[in-house]
């Protein structure tokens, strides 16, 4: 394991900011997550590929950084794959590898930044599906005894973008492979979400490259390229609502576009109401609200997470008091 003091965090966010670690912990084999597990019993936060946090202040701790590679199919039959990939493998690579090889279920998720690692404890999400739909298990190493456990996706307590490991777990684990169970030769692709079915047809039909394209057309037309803007991706959730608020709302607002949800609430885009408060395309400082996709904040140049935080909240209150709604980050304070 490779150990670092005072390590500089600014490469390792997609946000760009500047901010130390006490120690920096990089861990490329097995047996540095179990050393890591074992050892990190002070503060400790553990690292992906750092697109969906924003560090407020220098980390008085230790920053954990998992960097196992490696992509292996363990187990195949006619229709199925179960395929373990190592949580320092790049998530998009992995997403690149299924799709070259015809297998199904991740292509909706093509284009997401971050590390494999991350993916079941965001339940990262887009375009109509989330990992959980695809995550087989998960294994991790516990912090203070460095044993070796593996979860089922039940187990996961999967939900929007949440899992046990933002819960329960929180701190307590560190993930160093998932394996997840891909479809083989399979024509039943998920296109309803939004312009996907047109993109595709206009690629010459459904199937796990055309759908991967179009993705990832459809994010480059509205989401921010971290390499040029930071960014943390979507930086709010979008708030599950009643329906009587919807309702109201709907009297108010008779645009406002929502989303009836299996558990009887109702989505509202945060990125519609952010937008409706008049922040689309606005910078404060060095801080500012993305001009194509209101739910995305982005750094103009050397910003400060207290900056960034700072205008969270006022855009928090803002929608709160045109719409009475409580959105709240996506983004994990650190
Ligand atoms: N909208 C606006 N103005 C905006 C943004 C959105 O009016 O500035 C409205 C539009 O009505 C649009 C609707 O919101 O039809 C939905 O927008 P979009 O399809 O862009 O999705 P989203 O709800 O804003 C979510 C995820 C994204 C994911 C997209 C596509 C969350 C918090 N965000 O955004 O995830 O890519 O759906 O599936 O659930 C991320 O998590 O980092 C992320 C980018």
């Amino acid at each position: 394991m490779i150990r670092e003091k005072n390590g500089a965090l600014g490469a390792l966010n997609t946000f760009g900011i500047a901010a130390t670690a006490r120690e920096i912990w990089t861990c490329t084999t097995i047996d540095d997550i179990r050393e890591a597990a074992t050892a990190a019993t002070d503060r400790h936060f553990v690292l992906g590929g750092g697109s969906n946090v924003l560090f407020l202040s220098d980390f008085d701790g230790v920053v954990i950084l998992p960097r196992v590679l490696g992509i292996e199919v363990v187990r195949e039959s006619a229709t199925e794959a179960s395929v373990k990939v190592g949580a320092g493998v790049i998530w998009d690579d992995f997403v690149a590898w299924s799709v070259a090889r015809g297998r199904q279920g991740a292509e909706n998720l093509s284009g997401i930044p971050g590390h494999v690692g991350a993916s079941p404890v965001q339940n990262i999400g887009a375009y109509g599906a989330e990992v959980a739909q695809v995550v087989e298990n998960v294994e991790y190493y516990e912090v203070t005894t460095g044993a070796k456990r593996e979860m089922s996706a039940a187990e996961c307590n999967f939900g929007y973008r949440d899992s046990i490991f933002k819960n329960e777990l929180r701190n307590r684990a560190i993930v160093s492979a998932v394996t997840f169970r891909l479809r083989k030769g399979c024509t039943d692709f998920q296109l309803d979400y939004g312009p996907v079915r047109e993109a595709v047809e206009q690629l010459g039909g459904a199937s796990v490259e055309n759908i991967r394209q179009a993705v990832m057309q459809i994010r480059d037309s509205k989401l921010p390229d971290p390499k040029v803007l930071g960014n943390a991706g979507s930086f709010f959730k979008n708030p599950e609502v009643e329906p009587e608020v919807v309702n109201q709302l709907l009297r108010d607002f008779p645009t406002m576009p929502n989303f009836k949800l299996i558990n009887g609430l109702y989505k509202v885009p945060a990125g519609w109401l952010i937008e409706q408060c008049g922040w689309k395309g606005r910078t404060v400082g060095r801080v500012g609200v993305h001009d194509r996709q209101a739910l995305v904040l982005v750094n103009h140049g050397e910003t400060t997470g207290k900056e960034v935080a700072q205008l969270a909240a006022t855009i928090c209150s803002d929608v709160q008091q045109k719409f009475g709604i409580a959105i709240s980050p996506e983004v994990n304070f650190v």
